[in-house]
C-alpha cells in the first residue's frame, strides 16, 4: 500500500483531565498550531472518553473539557481553520474502536508501558477501559483515515500500535482501507521533563505543582518555579554533548529552544558560558511573554461558556461528516448486514 492513496490528513487529541502543562503545550499543543496550514486538514479532539479510563468527577470533566478547548483556541487554533470537538460527541470512535478490540491482540495490550505505568501494581482493579485504551486511540485517528499525528515522545508506542492494528485489519480483511500512519514527534521539546526531577517527564498527576508549568498559571508563579527549577552548579556548555548526564540542564535549553523556536545548538550558541543564575530569568522572561497571552485568553473564553459549547459541536458534526463514511465502509468489508455508504 502507498501512503499516497489517502489524502494526508492530521488528527491529534489530549486529555482533558487535571491542567493543560507546558509539556502539553511544547510537546502537542504548540505543534498542533504549526501543522494548521492551508493545504492540510487538521482535526483536534479533547478525548473524554479516554479520560474516564480513570474516574473523573462530572463537573470537573466537563470544565476540564471546556478549559481545553479554550487552551486549544488561546493557543492559536482556528475553529473556522481546523476541526475542534470533544471525542464523546462523534460515536464513531467508540463504534470502530469495538472493532479494534476485536483485531488487537491481549499480548500487544500488554506489552504497552502506559497500561504498566497506570495500571501499577494492583492491575486486577484497574479499569477494562484502561487496558483496552490504545484500540479507543487507534480507532480516533483510522476513523477519520489520519495519515500524520503529532504528540509527544510518550505516546510513541501507541501509535506503533495505531499501526500494528491497520495493519493487522488490512491483512485480516484483504483490503487496502486503512493507512499506515506516520507518528510526528518533531521539535526540541518531544519530553519536556519535570522542573524538580530531571529523570521524570513533567506530568498531571506529579503530586508536586512546582514540578510543572500549567498554562493557567500567572506570571509571578511561571517566574518562581522557573527560579526554583532544579539545575546543577556547572555553566552552561556550548555544544549539545556537554549536557550530556545533565538532564536537569538539558531540559530548561529545550525548553528556551522550544519556546523561541530554535535548536538546542542554537541556544547553546547564545548562551554557551552562562550560569543559571543568569539564564533562569531569561527563560522566565521568554516563557511569560510567551504564555501569559495564551492564559489570559485562556481565561477570556472561559467567560463565554455557550460559544466554546457552540464551537464543539460544530466541530463534530463536521467530524463526522467524514467519520459515518468510514465506519459504514468498515461495517461492510466486516460483513455486517445493513451498512450503507453515508
Ligand atoms: P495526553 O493527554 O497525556 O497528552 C497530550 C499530548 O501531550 C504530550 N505530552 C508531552 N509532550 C512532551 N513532554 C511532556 N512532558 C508531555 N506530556 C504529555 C503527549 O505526548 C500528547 O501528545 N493518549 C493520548 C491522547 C490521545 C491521542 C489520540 C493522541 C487519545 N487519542 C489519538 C493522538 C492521537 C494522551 O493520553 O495524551
Amino acid at each position: 500500500m502507498t501512503e499516497t492513496q489517502f489524502t494526508p490528513r492530521v488528527f491529534s487529541g489530549i486529555q482533558p483531565s487535571g491542567n493543560l502543562h507546558l509539556g502539553n503545550y511544547l510537546g502537542a499543543l504548540k505543534r498542533f498550531v504549526d501543522m494548521q496550514q492551508p493545504d492540510m486538514e487538521t482535526i483536534y479532539c479533547m478525548v473524554d472518553l479516554h479520560a474516564i479510563t480513570v474516574w473523573q468527577d462530572p463537573k470537573e470533566l466537563a470544565h476540564s473539557t471546556r478549559e481545553l478547548c479554550a487552551g486549544f483556541i488561546a493557543a492559536g487554533l482556528d475553529p473556522e481553520k481546523s476541526i475542534l470537538f470533544n471525542q464523546s460527541q462523534v460515536p464513531e470512535h467508540a463504534q470502530l474502536a469495538w472493532i479494534f478490540n476485536c483485531v488487537a491482540r491481549m499480548g500487544w495490550m500488554q506489552r504497552m508501558t502506559q497500561w504498566k505505568d497506570k495500571a501499577g501494581k494492583n492491575q486486577q482493579n484497574a479499569s477494562l477501559g484502561l487496558f483496552a485504551y490504545p484500540s479507543l486511540m487507534a480507532a480516533d485517528i483510522l476513523i477519520y483515515h489520519a495519515t500524520h499525528v503529532p504528540v509527544g515522545d510518550d505516546q510513541k508506542q501507541h501509535l506503533e500500535l495505531t499501526r500494528d492494528i491497520a495493519i493487522k485489519f488490512n491483512h485480516d480483511y484483504g483490503v487496502d482501507f486503512f493507512p499506515i500512519t506516520e507518528p510526528v514527534i518533531e521539535g526540541a521539546a518531544t519530553r519536556v521533563m519535570s522542573l524538580r526531577d530531571g529523570s521524570k517527564k513533567m506530568s498531571k498527576s506529579d503530586p508536586s505543582d512546582m514540578s510543572r508549568i500549567n498554562m493557567t498559571d500567572d506570571a509571578d508563579t511561571i517566574a518562581k518555579k522557573i527560579r526554583k527549577a532544579k539545575t546543577d552548579p556547572e555553566a552552561l556548555p556550548s555544544e549539545l554533548d556537554g549536557l550530556d548526564e545533565r538532564p536537569e540542564a538539558r531540559n530548561l535549553v529545550n525548553i528556551y529552544a522550544a519556546l523561541s523556536d530554535q535548536t538546542a545548538e542554537q541556544v547553546l550558541t547564545e548562551f554557551g558560558g552562562k550560569q543559571f543564575g543568569e539564564f533562569k530569568p531569561m527563560l522566565a522572561e521568554l516563557a511569560v511573554s510567551k504564555l501569559s497571552p495564551i492564559s489570559s485568553e485562556m481565561a477570556r473564553l472561559m467567560g463565554e461558556e455557550a460559544e466554546i459549547d457552540r464551537i464543539l459541536a460544530k466541530g463534530a458534526e463536521k467530524a463526522r461528516a467524514i467519520a459515518t463514511p468510514i465506519l459504514q465502509q468498515t461495517y461492510e468489508i466486516v460483513g455486517m448486514v445493513g451498512a450503507k455508504q453515508g
